[in-house]
């Protein structure tokens, strides 16, 4: 027994230690030269399949997340963020990616062996000493899903496809014409999730703008998008987007308004302590936002990030956030439907 004993403690003393001296004496070839052993490769793949098998066992795919708008929505946002390292149906990569270790996988051929649950764990959470980078949004999920939406049509796509999808607005000549991909000019009277930019008020874009860049407001696709602004390009676009005035308007329909929906917006809910709409968004304060002819679906998902205290971390955030952290569901989607159907108010120029 004692012996045994000796044994079990020299070893753990000798195991480490020998470990480190090997490390220290830099025979351990980090170099990215040359490939790893095929059983390298294999144990490494082996590993990173079984912890992404495991990580996706709670995950829950949300019904319905392979809609037409999100799966163009990140396309474009594949070719800023993903197409470099991966390829795509129209560019090449360069040398220095396909000299990676590993080198990133043509998704198009490697991602049928993966189920969506696993594609979402892998675009979320990225995959450790690879150079597979996290979502950079965190905590917003739908996002991620609808890049998984998108990877399931990639293998079927070919180049013209993937160039409607991911292309600028050709008939858009604008310094902006980049953010016309996603903040489309047509998608104005169809439903999607993405805001209405053009005719919002300029302190209002500015200051979203600023929440994205410096990282207090969340989401992938906008943090991507702005990545590379400076001071002047922020102001630039505010100021561009804003004076698109009557853009805003075009897509009025016939107005949702009922009791409710009149009371919220006018006096609010004292009872469930709920602030009428109208005191702040009606179109005086130019640092609130208008809400009139938005996408509707948008202001839902907006509405449920502000109740659960997810939008942001700003002043102005928490300001919103106790104004509404008691509408219930249906509040929020008669609330969108109505404020998607009237024109925005008449903000002083
Ligand atoms: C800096 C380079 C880089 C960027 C940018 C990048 N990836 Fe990757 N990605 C990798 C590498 C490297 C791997 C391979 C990991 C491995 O083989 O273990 C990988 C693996 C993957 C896989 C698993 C593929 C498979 O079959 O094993 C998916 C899916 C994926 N990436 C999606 C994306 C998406 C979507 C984006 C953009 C949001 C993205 N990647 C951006 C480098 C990158
Ligand atoms: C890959 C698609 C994509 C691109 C490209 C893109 N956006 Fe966005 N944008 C979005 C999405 C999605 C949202 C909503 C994000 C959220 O939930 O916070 C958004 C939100 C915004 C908002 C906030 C609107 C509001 O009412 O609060 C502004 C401002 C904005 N974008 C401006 C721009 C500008 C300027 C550019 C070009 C530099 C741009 N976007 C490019 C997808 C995109
Ligand atoms: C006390 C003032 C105040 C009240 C009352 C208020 N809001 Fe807001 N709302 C704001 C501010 C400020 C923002 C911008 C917050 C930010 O920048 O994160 C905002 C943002 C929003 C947005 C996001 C718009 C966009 O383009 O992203 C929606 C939707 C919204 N409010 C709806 C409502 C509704 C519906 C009500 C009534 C139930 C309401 N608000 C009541 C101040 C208010």
């Amino acid at each position: 027994m004692r012996r045994c004993l000796k044994w079990l403690v020299a070893t753990a003393v000798v195991l480490p230690v020998s470990g480190l001296l090997i490390a220290w004496l830099g025979i351990i070839h980090v170099g990215a030269t040359g490939g790893h052993w095929a059983v390298t490769e294999w144990f490494l793949h082996w590993t990173m399949r079984s912890s992404v098998r495991t990580a996706a066992l709670g995950i829950e795919k949300p019904l319905g997340f392979e809609n037409a708008s999100s799966i163009q929505i990140a396309a474009v946002h594949f070719e800023e963020g993903c197409a470099e390292c991966h390829g795509s149906p129209v560019g090449r990569r360069s040398a220095e990616v396909l000299a990676m270790l590993p080198a990133p996988p043509d998704l198009r051929a490697s991602i049928g062996g993966w189920k969506d649950e696993e594609l979402f764990v892998i675009v979320r959470d990225g995959l450790r000493y690879t150079g597979m980078p996290a979502w950079p949004g965190g905590g917003r999920d739908e996002e991620v899903w609808a890049m998984v939406a998108f990877l399931r049509e990639l293998p079927g796509m070919n180049a013209a496809r993937y160039q409607e999808l991911s292309g600028d607005d050709a008939s858009e000549r604008s310094p902006f014409s980049s953010c016309l991909s996603c903040h489309r000019q047509s998608a104005q009277g169809s439903d999607e999730s993405i805001p209405v930019i053009a005719g919002q008020t300029e302190p209002y874009l500015t200051q979203a703008l600023h929440a994205y860049i410096s990282g207090k407001r969340k989401s992938g696709f906008m943090e991507v998008a702005v990545s590379k602004f400076e001071e002047t390009d922020i102001a630039a676009a505010a100021r561009h987007f804003a004076d698109l005035s009557t853009q805003l308007s075009a897509k009025v329909t016939t107005p949702v308004a009922d009791e409710r929906v009149i009371a919220l917006t006018q006096t609010g809910d004292p009872l469930k302590k709920i602030a009428g709409c109208n005191a702040c968004h009606d179109g005086r304060n130019l640092r609130y936002p208008l809400l009139g002819a938005q996408s509707r679906s948008y202001l839902r998902q907006q509405l449920l990030l502000f109740r659960e205290n997810r939008r942001g971390d700003s002043a102005t955030e928490r300001l919103m956030s106790q104004a509404v952290r008691n509408l219930s569901d249906e509040d929020i989607d008669r609330l969108a439907a109505h404020y998607a159907s009237i024109r925005p108010a008449e903000a002083p120029r």
